[in-house]
């Protein structure tokens, strides 16, 4: 404070000093304006040259006087008036509107009564090139200025307001409005400039100075507090905090049944706003001792984990699960438990694609296959391309034809969908055989009964392959060298 009246002082006695000189200035020019003129005449000859140098000294000293008279009138005005009637500074923008309007009228009519002969006017009317360049050189001042100028009209905010500004979202309290710019002060003591056309294009949130603005502060208790108590207990420690507003009792309210926790905030209003972050933290510790002194406990993150013992059952294998695809067969009906467990060792899984072959028509085979999972069709080739003949599922067989008889293939086997079969080899099937002989005759009955729907149409395959059984079963037997 003492340093700004002492700064006060200095610039009104510089003031003085400085309206004195020029005052004395004015004073010697006319005193002596006749004695100049002599001199002038004796060393230029044209009247009018000598006539016009004369007069711009006159011009200067006029203009510097007008320019004294306007910052002191500007003084009175913003400095003692504004500050009694609105109790704070005027923004230096309006000032400074002012003085240039005021200084440039006072220079008009200065320049009118020393130059009456020229028309300023028109001077500056008639210069359009003046004006274009003028014009390009001040683009980005006159936008500031005319966006200031805007701001002004507009009043969104005040010196002495906390703003959030700009997509950096600048917060501070605002310091001044200028012609360029307006100057804010962050809390970190910083200033920061944003011109005045960036401003009035962002969106700005203002906390006016003469309003009760209110802030939120959060805190989690814990769900076995009763909430009826929480509230009175923070409620009655906020409100007499620094800062506070008296004129609203603070909120505390639940937002939210989180997680972990009951989640609360605290609504309160400032006496000051541009206090905000230290009144935040007054608050925050003022909960703190309230819920200490009242036994209620702050919520912290926690979980809580349940262990699942599962029953050890003994896995079912890979053998146990072929062995109960081919005890499903109907060929292998009669083969015992070991048997089947046997068979299922001896046999070897292949995963097909869909539409992968199986089987081709015609090559040599010497394996049959049962169906794991999925489907596959036997097909034939037609005069109108492949006829299926017949779709297998699981725990259906193919390719025994070949293997029993020792004939090449007598069709194709297509997957229909991703399919697993399980192959078996001639040498495990030669085994069974020999310890279950009515194996061979149910396996001729299946041969012939397909044999006949290859041959001609499913109507006459009954009788054909009642009739064909018997020389099958005859083939089978030489084939696997069988009594
Ligand atoms: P194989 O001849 O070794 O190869 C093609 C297989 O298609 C054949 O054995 C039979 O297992 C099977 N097959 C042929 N015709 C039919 C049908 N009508 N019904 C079911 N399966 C068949």
């Amino acid at each position: 404070m003492a340093v700004r009246t002492s700064s006060h002082k200095n610039r009104f006695f510089l003031f003085i000093f400085a309206t004195l000189v020029v005052a004395l200035a004015l004073y010697l020019f006319y005193h002596f304006e006749n004695a100049l003129s002599a001199t002038l005449n004796v060393r230029m000859s044209a009247e009018a040259a000598k006539d016009s140098l004369i007069r711009i000294p006159q011009l200067i000293l006029w203009s510097m006087l007008a320019f004294l008279g306007v910052r002191a009138l500007s003084t009175l005005i913003f400095d003692f008036l504004f500050r009694i009637r609105r109790g704070h500074e005027a923004p230096t923008l309006i000032r400074n509107i002012f003085s240039l309007v005021a200084f440039t009228i006072l220079f008009v009519l200065i320049f009118n009564r020393i130059y009456t002969e020229i028309n300023l006017g028109a001077l500056f009317t008639t210069s359009a090139i003046f004006g274009v360049i003028i014009g390009l050189a001040l683009q980005d001042t006159l936008g500031n200025f005319f966006a200031g100028i805007s701001l002004h009209a507009d009043r969104p905010f005040q010196v002495g307001d906390v703003i959030v500004v700009g997509q950096q979202k600048h917060t501070g309290v605002v310091e001044s409005i200028t012609w360029r710019a307006i100057k804010i002060r962050t809390f970190q003591n910083h200033i920061v400039l944003v011109s005045n056309s960036n401003v009035a294009r962002e969106a700005i949130e203002v906390s006016p100075r003469d309003n009760l603005n209110a802030r939120l502060v959060f805190f989690g208790t814990l769900y076995t507090d009763s909430p009826a108590k929480t509230i009175h207990v923070v409620r009655e420690a906020v409100r007499d905090a620094d800062n506070v507003s008296e004129k609203i009792t603070p909120i505390v309210r639940i937002r939210n049944l989180g997680d972990f926790a009951i989640e609360w905030e605290i609504k309160y209003w400032l006496n000051d706003y541009a206090k905000y972050n230290d009144t935040d933290a007054l608050v925050r510790q003022r909960v703190w001792y309230a819920l200490r002194r009242s036994g209620l406990t702050f919520a912290f993150p926690t979980h809580t984990l349940h262990l699942e013992r599962k029953a050890i059952t003994r896995p079912v294998t890979a053998e146990e699960q072929i062995a109960d695809r081919l005890s499903a067969v109907d060929v292998f009906a009669p083969l015992s438990t070991e048997e089947l467990r046997q068979l299922a060792t001896a046999t070897v899984g292949h995963v097909f694609a869909p539409s992968e072959t199986l089987i081709r028509a015609g090559d040599e085979g010497s394996s049959m296959f049962v169906v794991h999972n999925g489907r596959v069709a036997v097909q034939v080739a037609d005069k109108n391309g492949p006829r299926t003949v017949a779709v297998l599922s699981e725990g259906n067989f193919f390719g025994e034809m070949a293997l029993f008889t020792g004939e090449p293939r007598t069709a194709n086997v297509v997957a229909l969908e991703e399919t697993e079969v399980l192959e078996i080899g001639h040498a495990a099937m030669k085994h069974l055989f020999e310890t279950n002989p009515s194996l061979a005759e149910s396996i001729s009955w299946t041969i012939a009964e397909r044999q006949a729907d290859l041959a001609a149409g499913s109507a006459q395959a009954s009788q054909a392959s009642i009739q064909e059984s018997a020389g099958v079963l005859a083939s089978i037997k030489r084939f696997f060298g069988l009594r």
